[in-house]
């Protein structure tokens, strides 16, 4: 039914030090290409290379399992359809968020580059979830809108993704999916929806169980979170971003699962232009809870190890946030603060101008229990006025003269915990 064309260039191969090349021929006409790309994935899935050159219309969901030193050159595009009745039953379900994929890339020594673009045609997906609400879901019994993302690294080890561009992410751009050592590099993401409906979860990546992750020298312009550190998201560097629209490079949130342990550390962030945003450096961690099976707060881990260095802000509403009371109650953070601890956070040269959404307020450093070790240097933060304000609450901080820990509580105004270069009003 469908024709599979593989040129196995064997004798360029060699030459090359790959053992096989599979370019594989788009079919045309709106044809699906996806039984044609897996069918190289299998015949091509060890020191192998796989030529993606054309323009190739998926709609079968990519499956590329037990890959061993393989190149992918994506110097054409790969466009999903906009089969919603197809890909929400058939998208590969993921065990976070519900989150389901288009393309899953599994295996290790994989090197996905070429310059070309993967079209997730996000529109569609955006205006049904407006009109319709549907958070998307998958699994369960509801599969009938899930809204897949575009490139998943998952079960993976030692991946590099170069050179590629991403527009119209129905969902999270990327996925980084309990993987090790995955290195993105100028990588080009572009979810803007032409309609009055918002392009919405546009993550351009969330990690998830995975570390050693790098993700660097790219371009985002979307409408969530720039970069997301979800649950288990260990040594992670961040560099030579420009965010634009987003909601920030933020941890979390976390600790949502009572019985659950979310852990982030050794975070380093570096060299961010954040634009028209809802938030710049942020984390968020939810309360505590009471109930032992609470889906709303009471996770136990922590945050730990994280820095947010030289970081310009433009038109951002929370340059600087913690929220470790996120999506709960008041009243229940008093009874139940958080049993996520949060601690050796360091802001070095966070620089720019607020939104001005949140007053005057540029800094909202806001813990339930309390923060440990956070630091702040080079802080030159004011809103669209020139006015600024500092929040804080329940940040300790070190004593400079004899290197005691000192609990502030929430401060009084005007006091400045040692360690921040600003001086802090309590929470209003
Ligand atoms: C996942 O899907 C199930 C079943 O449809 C639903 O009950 C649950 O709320 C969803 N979870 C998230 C995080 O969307
Ligand atoms: C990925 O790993 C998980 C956990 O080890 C496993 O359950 C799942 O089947 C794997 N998925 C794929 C597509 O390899
Ligand atoms: C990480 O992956 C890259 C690319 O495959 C590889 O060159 C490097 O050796 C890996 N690093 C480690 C520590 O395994
Ligand atoms: C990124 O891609 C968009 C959409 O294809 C394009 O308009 C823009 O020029 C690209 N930007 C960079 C920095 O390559
Ligand atoms: C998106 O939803 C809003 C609010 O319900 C509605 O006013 C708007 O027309 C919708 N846009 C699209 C493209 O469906
Ligand atoms: C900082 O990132 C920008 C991209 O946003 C890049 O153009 C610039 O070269 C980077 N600066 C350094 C010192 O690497
Ligand atoms: C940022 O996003 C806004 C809204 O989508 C757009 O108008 C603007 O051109 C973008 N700026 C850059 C530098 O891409
Ligand atoms: C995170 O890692 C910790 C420590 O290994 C583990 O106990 C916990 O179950 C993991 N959490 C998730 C969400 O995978
Ligand atoms: C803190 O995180 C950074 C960035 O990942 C890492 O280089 C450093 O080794 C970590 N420090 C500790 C004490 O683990
Ligand atoms: C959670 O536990 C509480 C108290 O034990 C109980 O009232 C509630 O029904 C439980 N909720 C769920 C979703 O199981
Ligand atoms: C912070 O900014 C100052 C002034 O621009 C600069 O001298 C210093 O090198 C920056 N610090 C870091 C760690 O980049
Ligand atoms: C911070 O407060 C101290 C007094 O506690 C005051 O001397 C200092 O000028 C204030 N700094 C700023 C930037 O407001």
């Amino acid at each position: 039914m469908f024709k599979r064309v593989l040129a196995v260039a064997s004798l360029v191969a060699t030459a090359l030090a790959w053992d096989t090349i599979c370019a594989v021929k788009p079919l045309g006409g709106g044809q699906d290409d996806g039984p044609s790309i897996n069918a190289a994935f299998e015949t091509c899935s060890s020191n192998a290379a796989i030529i993606l050159d054309g323009y190739y219309s998926v709609n079968t969901l990519l499956m590329a399992t037990g890959l061993s030193h393989v190149d992918v050159v994506l110097s054409g595009t790969v466009q999903y359809t906009p089969n919603i009745a197809y890909w929400s039953p058939n998208s590969y379900y993921m065990t976070f968020q519900n989150a389901t994929t288009f393309w899953f890339l599994s295996g290790e020594y994989i090197h996905l580059y070429g310059g070309g673009t993967i079209d997730g045609n996000g529109q569609v997906w955006w205006d049904t979830f407006n009109t319709t609400g549907n958070a998307g879901t998958a699994g369960g019994s509801s599969t009938t809108f899930a809204r897949p993302v575009p490139l998943t690294v998952g079960n993976a080890s030692n991946v590099i993704i170069e050179d590629i561009t991403e527009i119209g992410s129905p969902f999270w751009n990327n996925f980084v999916y309990q993987s090790i050592n995955v290195t993105y590099s100028r990588i080009n993401i572009s979810s803007v929806s032409y309609s009055s409906a918002p392009a919405a979860n546009s993550d351009g990546w969330d990690i998830y169980r995975s570390s050693y992750v790098t993700i660097e020298d790219s371009t985002i312009n979307n409408d969530d979170d720039c970069v997301s550190f979800k649950p288990n998201s260990t040594d992670i560097v961040v560099q030579n971003l420009a965010c634009n629209g987003s909601h920030g490079i933020s941890v979390g949130s976390l600790g949502q699962y009572a019985g659950e342990t979310d852990i982030v550390a050794n975070v380093f962030v570096n060299n961010i232009t954040m634009r028209d945003a809802q938030n710049g450096a942020r984390i968020k961690v939810f309360g505590g809870s009471p109930y032992a099976n609470s889906t709303s707060g009471g996770g136990t881990g922590y945050v730990q190890n994280i820095t947010f260095q030289n970081f310009y802000v433009y038109n951002v509403d929370n340059p600087m946030y913690i929220d470790q009371c996120y999506s709960t109650p008041a009243a229940t953070c008093e009874e139940y603060p958080s049993t996520l601890t949060i601690s050796d956070i360091h802001y070095i040269n966070v620089t720019g101008t607020s939104s001005g959404e949140e007053g005057s307020v540029v800094v909202d450093l806001e813990c339930s229990a309390e923060c440990e070790d956070i630091t702040a240097t080079g802080t030159h933060l004011t809103s669209p006025d020139g006015t600024a304000t500092y929040i804080c609450e329940n940040i300790a901080t070190v004593n400079e003269v004899c290197l005691l820990i000192v609990h502030m509580g929430t401060p009084a105004d005007g006091v400045r915990p040692g360690q921040l270069d600003f001086n802090c009003t309590a929470p209003s």
